[in-house]
């Protein structure tokens, strides 16, 4: 089936979340992505959060799904021959490490321009390439808790409480969308013009872009106590009767930022005002699924407050295909999660479980690269390359 960037290329040399994000985009939506770990194996392969399983982290198998995997040691002159063989053969090259690992590596923008001028260089990194904190190494909590989330997260609860952690790691995972969608616009300017180019994607600059109402209110000039009186107020005036509420077997989430909505809901309750009592009253002795299948019904958004493990059977889920068969070496057959968004003519595939370390080295070094296999068993037997299938 026709994939939609099938004719890319992309050396993946990112080693946790947010980078390898970015590249899992490339690959469900086609794109030939070819992971360069460390003989040791990268960062990612270890778990962040929870267990391990088949060998890696949920994080790992989620994130390298569609990858091809190659480890070789790029301060090794052989191992840096490799990577420079296949940058002649690629279109993108995206990092996620400490600006200035890459210029070490002798392997940075302008290294790999001689080589091919209109590679697609993405350097993607907590704080950037410029500014006073380019050199600093971060994690999704660090742009979050700097661009002002963690704070609100805790005033959501209680504004004279303690600051929260976000979950979910979006400081990752919203600069790796970004990321993706910049590389795929400098893919689109390339074949127009020819030219190659440097993108230099931020965290904390994502991050701060992404915290979109709150950020453009202070730039407009307003200060933190002002906010919270006006928070307050919309609070209470316009959210009005939405909210986390109380049912009979758990929460459920209702938003009453609906007109046709309210309109049924006023006619349901025969009043001229609904008030947060009538609803709480309405709802307390319903469970969750009744609660939002009633408010589904009158039109206003509501869900039911599900643990993750509840999502993961959600009918509307299955049905859009977004749990999917895969089959993994070491793990056997497991499920997956699918790329979530539907092309028409051109639909996003998963097609093979996160690589095994150094699993395509052969095939990598071979098709790609025309190595011998004595070559091969040589770059083995000195430890520039690595492989681990068991
Ligand atoms: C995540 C982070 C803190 C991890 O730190 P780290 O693993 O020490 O990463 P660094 O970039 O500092 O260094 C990677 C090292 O591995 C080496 N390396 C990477 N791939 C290699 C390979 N194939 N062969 C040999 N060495 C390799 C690099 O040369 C570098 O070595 P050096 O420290 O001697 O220069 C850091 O990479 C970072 O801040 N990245 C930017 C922000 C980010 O993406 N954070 C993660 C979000 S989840």
């Amino acid at each position: 089936m026709e994939q939609l960037l099938e004719d890319v290329r992309v050396l993946d040399l990112t080693h946790v979340w947010y980078g390898p994000w970015c590249t899992l985009m490339l690959a469900e939506m086609g794109a030939d992505v070819i992971k360069i770990e460390p003989p040791w194996g990268s960062l990612g392969r270890l778990s962040q959060r929870g267990p391990m399983y088949g060998g890696a982290s949920p994080t790992f198998h989620h994130l390298n799904l569609n990858k091809k995997d190659i480890a070789f040691d790029m301060k090794n002159e052989k191992g840096k021959k490799i990577f420079n063989q296949l940058v002649e053969k690629s279109d993108v090259v995206v990092t996620n490490f400490v600006p200035g690992t890459m210029e070490r590596l002798g392997i940075g923008y302008e290294d790999l321009k001689k080589i091919k001028p209109d590679i697609i260089y993405a350097a993607l990194s907590g704080f950037g390439e410029t500014g006073p904190y380019t050199k600093r190494p971060s994690y999704a909590m660090i742009a979050e808790s700097l661009a002002g989330f963690t704070r609100q997260q805790g005033d959501n609860v209680d504004p004279d409480g303690p600051p929260y952690t976000m979950t979910g790691a979006f400081g990752d995972l919203a600069p790796g969308t970004m990321a993706a969608m910049a590389i795929i616009a400098a893919l689109r300017y390339r074949d127009k013009t020819g030219k190659g180019q440097k993108i230099d994607v931020a965290q904390l600059d994502t991050m701060f872009a992404y915290n979109v109402n709150t950020t453009t209110y202070f730039v407009s000039g307003k200060d933190e106590a002002t906010r919270r009186i006006e928070q307050d107020a919309f609070r209470k005036n316009i959210i009005n009767i939405g909210g986390i509420h109380p049912v009979k077997d758990g929460h459920i989430f209702l938003m009453g930022f609906r007109a046709k909505g309210m309109e049924k809901l006023k006619q349901v309750l025969d009043v001229d005002e609904v008030t947060k009592e009538m609803v709480l009253d309405l709802i307390k002795d319903m469970t969750r699924q009744e609660a939002s299948d009633f408010f589904a019904d009158i039109g206003l958004p509501c869900s039911m407050i599900n643990y993750a493990s509840e999502s993961t059977s959600d009918p509307h889920l299955l049905a859009r295909g977004m749990v999917i068969d895969m089959n993994h070496p070491l793990l056997g057959d497991y499920k997956a999660v699918n790329f979530p968004i539907k092309f028409s003519e051109t639909p996003g595939v998963v097609h093979s479980p996160a690589p095994l370390l150094g699993e395509h080295n052969e095939l990598i070094l071979k098709e790609y690269l025309g190595y011998s296999d004595e070559e091969i068993q040589e770059l083995y037997k000195t430890g520039v390359i690595s492989q681990r299938l068991t």
